[in-house]
């Protein structure tokens, strides 16, 4: 049963300690009877209801890591089995033990929570780098099982793909098409490694091993940036859009000419608002058509903002600014069906981009623009997007002022008094079968991204952009109340200057510290990580400048551009997309 367990100055929520036990146990389709998983984003579910660990991995480990006093149930498994290697047993073989009847569905999902139960930190990268792993298996009778019954396979599963192989083929670079072809023949796969073997085969040009990363772990990386750090550009022209809102276009100082972003990317500008004190990054999307000679942002003023006062206040024609190659993954997805571009405010700054490029490719997809202001003094690139749909076959547009004011008409202004929600969504007709991008403050994404949800809506086809930190994904730890990101406390270290450039933070590094991540916790900038030790990539960060030194080396290199921070520390200063 979960229990809560102390680690670093954090609860820990976990069943990862197990014990043995006397007696029959019911087995059901979700666990054993007496079992229960702590956290079920991780763990659980059908596809996961058992986990198998062997004896003979345990003497491995015991020679391996010089221990010994190993006791039942410490890998986290519910079954400890004499036989059944991972090396032999199959992804979709059957096995019966006792009254139950049990199919193999994937390799084990290491997490940072096998490590604290074995007070070896290594360890989730331990079990997938030695090839034993252990796996997870589906009920497919339920019965009563006990220690000491015998497991008989019933049947082999197809393709003959061992859980070791499977793991490798994940984790591991060096994939095989034919291979991935091979594991995606297997049925009883679950749909979790279906899904990553299956992005691996979308994106064969950037297999794992590759400078572009591994899109088994991250689906959503893209190209590597076009040129590391900054490049100066100098300020072509400045177009006023709404009474907070500029537009800013950028061309190269040097006459060499940019990369085209994709629609909905964003750059990193770093810039002195003030002279004579340190240059402030923040980041922003890409507003224009995609283009190699000019890039434009649109920049609204904040009260008391340092870097956007600067910019729709005081930038000049002329002046010089600092840009990060175009990044992220807030991008059109390729597709036939209709696209839905939700935004309020200046978030629409990115969907804009991305309805340039479907007029520019004349798309004959169906296009809904929806988009929500204040009222007509704060609602930007109106004739723009207007024209833009003009030219599109399936243009269409809703538009809704919270607080209209009287001389705004409505039909001409706007077409609706009130917020966009999901209601609105509905009376307007907006198509469920479309693919969805948003962008807007956080109440707005988390209302509609929830409302979607609702709608039946898979997280796959629901795009969205924050302007600020992201989420943090920290599995298995009790929520503790967000806090406002800070320097560390204690004296600053001695170490380079790390950047986390969405929370606006700069702070020397500490070599005490573990790992980016362990500063990024200290700081509390929001991260997202599972293995804490180079395998599952799930803390992947933009690195918009410097270099890394990793340990423990990751098991297969992130994309180029990106940093995985759980395993590295900063080479000289780093900015981080964080
Ligand atoms: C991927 C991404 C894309 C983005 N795209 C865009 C975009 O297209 N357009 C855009 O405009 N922004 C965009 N942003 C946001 C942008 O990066 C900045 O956060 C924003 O411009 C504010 O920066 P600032 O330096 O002006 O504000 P900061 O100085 O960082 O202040 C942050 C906030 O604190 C408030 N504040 C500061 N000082 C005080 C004070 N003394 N009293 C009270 N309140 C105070 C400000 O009003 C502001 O709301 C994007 C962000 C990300 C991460
Ligand atoms: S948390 Fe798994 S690779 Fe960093």
């Amino acid at each position: 049963m979960p229990r809560d367990v102390a680690w670093h100055g954090q609860t820990v929520h976990t069943s990862v300690w197990k014990a043995p036990v006397a007696g029959r146990r019911m087995v059901r389709r979700l666990n054993i009877d007496g079992d229960r998983q702590g956290d079920l984003a991780g763990h659980g579910g059908e596809q996961r209801a058992v986990l198998v660990y062997q004896l003979d991995s345990y003497r491995f480990w015991e020679r391996e890591l010089g221990r010994s006093g190993s006791t039942f149930g410490q890998f986290g498994e519910n079954l400890t089995v004499d036989g059944l290697p991972d090396d032999e047993v199959c992804i979709g073989d059957r096995y019966r033990v006792g009254g139950a009847i049990f199919e193999v569905t994937q390799p084990r999902v290491t997490c940072y929570r096998v490590g604290i139960r074995m007070n070896e930190p290594r360890m989730p990268a331990l079990l997938v780098s030695s090839g034993r792993p252990g796996f997870y298996m589906r009920v497919l009778q339920e019965g009563e099982v006990s220690a000491g019954d015998e497991i008989v396979k019933v049947a082999d599963g197809p393709e003959r793909m061992t859980v070791a192989r499977v793991n490798a083929l994940l984790y591991l670079p060096g994939h095989v098409r034919a291979d991935l072809e091979r594991a995606l023949r297997i049925p009883a796969l679950s749909p979790g490694w279906r899904g990553s073997f299956q992005a691996m085969l979308e994106h064969e040009g950037r297999i794992a091993g590759t400078p572009a990363g591994n899109p088994g772990l991250d689906p959503t990386s893209s190209a590597p940036p076009a040129w590391p750090g900054f490049r100066p550009l100098r300020i072509a022209r400045i177009a006023r859009e709404s009474s907070s809102v500029a537009s800013i276009e950028l061309e190269p100082a040097d006459g060499s000419p940019l990369v085209a972003a994709l629609g909905g990317q964003f750059v990193v500008l770093r810039l002195r608002p003030t002279p004579g004190s340190p240059p402030v990054l923040r980041s922003y999307s890409l507003s224009g058509a995609p283009s190699a000679e000019r890039y434009r942002v649109s920049v609204k003023r904040e009260p008391h903002g340092v870097a956007s006062t600067y910019l729709v206040d005081r930038a000049r024609v002329g002046d010089r600014v600092e840009v990060s190659a175009p990044r992220g993954t807030f991008t059109l997805r390729d597709g036939e069906g209709p696209v839905v571009l939700l935004s309020a405010g200046v978030g629409a700054t990115p969907v804009l981009a991305m309805l340039h490029v479907l007029a520019a490719e004349a798309s004959r997809r169906d296009v809904w623009w929806l988009f929500g202001g204040r009222n007509r003094d704060d609602h930007p690139f109106r004739e723009e997007s207007r024209g833009l749909l003009r030219a599109l076959l399936g243009g269409h547009s809703h538009v809704r002022y919270s607080r209209p004011r009287p001389e705004d008409v409505p039909g001409v202004d706007f077409d609706a008094p009130g917020r966009l929600t999901l209601a609105a969504l509905e009376e307007v007709g907006v198509p469920r079968d479309a693919d969805f991008y948003l962008c807007g403050p956080p109440a707005f994404l988390r209302d509609l991204t929830g409302g979607l949800a609702g709608w039946g809506i898979s997280r796959g086809r629901i795009h969205t952009e924050v302007f600020g930190p992201g989420e943090a994904m920290t599995p298995g730890i009790a929520p503790a109340v967000a806090r406002t990101p800070h320097p560390p406390l204690g004296s600053p270290g001695p170490g380079p200057l790390v950047s986390f450039a969405r929370s606006g933070l700069a702070v020397p590094w500490n070599p005490s510290l573990g790992s980016l991540l362990e500063l990024a916790e200290a700081c509390d900038v929001p991260a997202r990580w599972s293995c804490r030790t180079g395998v599952c990539h799930n803390c992947q960060s933009g690195l918009i400048s410097g270099k890394v030194g990793y340990d423990p080396e990751p098991l297969d290199p992130p994309a180029a551009g990106s940093v995985l921070i759980c395993c590295s520390r900063p080479a000289g200063d780093v900015i981080i997309d964080l």
